[in-house]
């Protein structure tokens, strides 16, 4: 027996039927949206991820899957989606707006918990090439929708403007001031930061006695990213999507400016975890070697988490089991099953022809199937007997009708 690694899942039924709602909610929303599908590569050129993301952060500092491959260059298993998408930008050439949706497994070597694994499910999506405040308030927008429609109770959005890379340097030295005068109060790690990267200070949760008073980014910005931040917030408040300033809010990543938010549910509070999180991040691009700068704005949602948020799926998997009572009939009842599955109906059946009466109503009840047909002698006449099996109720019925009984049902 070979186990599974630490930090990774096998996902399969019955929790599995929760994730095949979220990605499809996801798709077909993103689709609504006007979001195209992206299929990314999971595997990059290390220094995508060391520039874009920053060498300073936690994720490329601790966390990355980073090796030698077999022709000796160093690459790095996905950790996010955001980087690679705004390389494939680059690369195709870099022009005017582009919307993408993208979801896939990432790696992050972290100290595995509820909510926080090594190999993880993200949904993402990025508005590239747009500055306006609106591609940031669709973003957010979205994202609360899909959590709304997926049935998470207790949505919360924390909301916050970081101001643009001008803004930061004034800040991050009146940070830095405030953060030597309390050196001796700071953690190790948070004093290692002053000078490296003052800012993730800020969200250090062994500090947070010293970085209550701290001086906040929000307090520093200058005109444009104050007015960027002012339309995102009316135009949050007119689309009806309640949201909390979160003067600390900083993002674990370097390549953001402007607005950052996460997401949080009352239904999942393990260790304050997000459920997801983004942000305008016009800086990226030229980090990773773009020779014009490209705005954009983009989130990416936890699956892992908004799964154990979502309600148990209810309902049946199946519309209909198909029990074959008379064997001479086999083939019949499998180009129906095939007919009645061209039509969009979910059925299933015994394909071995081989099992008795009563295994075949065991099967259906395990599938949970809404009703069972029985393909009996009376096929020759059109005829099969319907049964409902919540209910008991049986009778019998015309082939033509049952399709019509599904489509009511
Ligand atoms: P992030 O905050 O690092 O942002 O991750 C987004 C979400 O992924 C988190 O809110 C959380 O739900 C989930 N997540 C992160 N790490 C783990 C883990 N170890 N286990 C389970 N879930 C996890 C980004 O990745 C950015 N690329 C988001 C973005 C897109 N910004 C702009 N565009």
């Amino acid at each position: 027996m070979i186990p599974r690694l630490k930090g990774t899942d096998d996902i399969l039924p019955p929790e599995s039927a929760r994730w095949r709602r979220l990605l499809r909610a996801f798709d077909d929303l993103a689709e609504r949206y006007g979001y195209d599908l992206a299929l990314m590569p999971a595997i990059e050129p290390t220094e995508l991820f060391s520039r874009g993301v920053g060498e300073a952060t936690e994720v490329v500092e601790k966390q990355m899957y980073t090796f030698e491959d077999r022709g000796g260059r160093s690459v790095t298993l996905r950790p996010e989606f955001t980087a690679g998408i705004v390389r494939s930008y680059i690369e195709s050439g870099g022009q005017g707006i582009v919307k993408l949706a993208a979801a896939g497994p990432q790696f992050r070597y972290e100290q595995p918990q509820k909510g926080r694994r090594r190999q993880f499910f993200q949904m993402d999506l990025e508005y590239l090439g747009e500055t306006a405040p609106g591609a940031d308030v669709e973003i957010i927008e979205f994202s609360y929708r899909l959590l709304e429609v997926v049935g998470i109770e207790g949505i919360g959005i924390h909301l916050n403007s970081i101001g643009d890379s001008t803004d930061r340097i004034a800040y991050r030295e009146i940070l830095r001031d405030y953060l030597h005068q309390r050196e001796s109060s700071l953690s190790s790690e948070a004093r290692r930061r002053i000078d490296l990267n003052p800012l993730r200070v800020l969200d250090s949760k062994a500090d947070a006695d010293v970085v209550y008073d701290a001086p906040v980014p929000i307090d520093h910005l200058g005109s444009e990213a104050t007015d960027h931040f002012d339309q995102v917030r009316s135009m949050l408040e007119g689309l009806g999507i309640p949201y909390e300033i979160a003067p600390r809010l900083v993002r674990g990543l370097d390549y953001y400016n402007r607005t950052v938010f996460e997401f949080y549910s009352s239904s999942f509070e393990a260790a304050q975890s997000s459920l997801g999180g983004g942000g305008r991040y016009d800086p990226l691009a030229e980090l990773i070697g773009s020779r014009h700068p490209v705005p954009a704005v983009g989130v990416a949602m936890g699956c892992d988490r908004i799964v154990e948020a979502m309600p148990m799926v209810g309902g049946s998997r199946l519309d209909l089991y198909v029990v074959v009572a008379d064997r001479t009939h086999t083939v019949n009842a499998m180009e129906w099953v095939a007919r009645l599955r061209c039509r969009g109906i979910r059925v299933d059946w015994d394909v071995s022809a081989l099992r008795s009466v009563k295994a075949q109503f065991k099967a259906a009840n395990r599938c949970e199937a809404v009703a069972v047909a029985l393909v009996g002698t009376e096929w020759s006449q059109g005829l099969v007997s319907l049964k409902v099996l919540e209910t008991g109720e049986e009778r019998r019925v015309s082939v033509k009708e049952v399709e019509e009984w599904m489509k009511q049902h």
